[in-house]
């Protein structure tokens, strides 16, 4: 019998390629939920629209829909935000999941997976492995360690954490740019632009993190999964690979230091992740940068 899976941010980047690939997937229902309408507008699953901060609606779809798996994937990622914001951050980002536990265990949760960041690494050794030391450089990284916390002392249902790093893609009626999108569109409008060349991550293709998602929930894996790319690159280094790509000019690329930026919440000089886990366990298997970028660009 099919199961029932459930996704909160399913509008987001994240959120619309773990609803297409889930959709094609024999052994699942699909449930994709969001603040306001379907903006991924697909075929083969249910759409409610549900603030996970809602109690109320969140109680309405889980009684209604009785998930079996959720993937939550709705948080505020933008450290800005979180920096100016630290009650919000915690009503989004830690109590929000806390509830989403409790009533999903209240309508027969079996398996809940979580999104978690690199940020929850203050980027001193670069290259982590899930159980190095955390120590979150900003508030988003804080509340993403809180989350885990809690979620890691969860005993009656198999709880997943997944952490990303840096992810990219295009889906519809973004939210939220990233990366590859934002080189694309100042460097075509002939807009110069500043890159950062002492950062450095391992960069995920969004379609390649849900696809680790989906691998974690049909072999009904638990605890900490790091998943991303497999490249490790700076911004600057991926800022050039996308005007190469592109034919566009790199002279309008300048690369800077992480320190000339005054930083609204500081960001990790050096995360990436091995993957090395997920590799043995999950059989995942991300494609490398130059493809992801192809892919994104082509997407457009
Ligand atoms: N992107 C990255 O580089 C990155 C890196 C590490 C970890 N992560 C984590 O991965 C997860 C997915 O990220 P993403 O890249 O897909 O981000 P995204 O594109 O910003 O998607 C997040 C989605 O969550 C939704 N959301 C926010 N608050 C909500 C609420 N209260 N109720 C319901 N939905 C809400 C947003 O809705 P709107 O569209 O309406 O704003 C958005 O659609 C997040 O947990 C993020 O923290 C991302």
């Amino acid at each position: 019998m099919r199961k029932t899976v459930l996704i909160t941010g399913a509008n987001g980047l994240l959120g619309q390629h773990l609803t297409e690939i889930l959709t094609q997937h024999k052994s699942y229902n699909v449930v994709a939920t969001g603040r306001g309408e379907d903006r991924f507008k697909g075929e083969g699953y249910q759409y409610h629209t549900m603030d996970v901060t809602d109690s109320q609606q969140v109680k309405e779809v889980f009684q209604v829909v009785k998930p079996s798996i959720v993937f939550h994937c709705a948080a505020i990622s933008k450290v800005e935000h979180c920096e100016d914001d630290h009650d919000e951050a915690i009503r989004q980002n830690v109590t929000a999941t806390a509830m989403l536990l409790e009533l999903g265990k209240e309508n027969d949760l079996e398996h809940f997976i979580y999104l978690s960041t690199d940020f929850v690494f203050d980027g001193e050794k670069g290259m982590y492995e899930e159980d190095d030391h955390r120590n979150p450089p900003n508030f988003y990284g804080k509340t993403k360690m809180m989350s885990e916390d809690l979620l890691l002392k969860e005993k009656e249902v198999k709880v997943a954490i997944v952490r990303t790093c840096l992810v990219y893609g295009q889906v519809k009626d973004m939210s939220r740019s990233n990366i590859m999108l934002w080189v694309k569109n100042k460097l075509m409008n002939g807009e110069s632009i500043k890159v950062v060349n002492d950062q450095f991550r391992t960069p995920t293709y969004a379609g390649d993190l849900a696809k680790g998602c989906v691998l974690i929930a049909d072999k009904k894996e638990v605890g900490i999964f790091h998943i991303s790319g497999r490249d490790y690159l700076s911004p600057y280094e991926i800022s050039l690979k996308v005007a190469t790509y592109l034919n566009l000019s790199i002279s309008n690329i300048s690369p800077v230091n992480a320190s000339t930026f005054i930083e609204h919440g500081r960001r990790p000089l050096k995360t990436g992740f091995t993957n090395k886990k997920a590799y043995d366990i999950l059989n995942y298997q991300p494609i490398s940068f130059n493809e992801g970028m192809k892919k994104v660009l082509a997407e457009r």
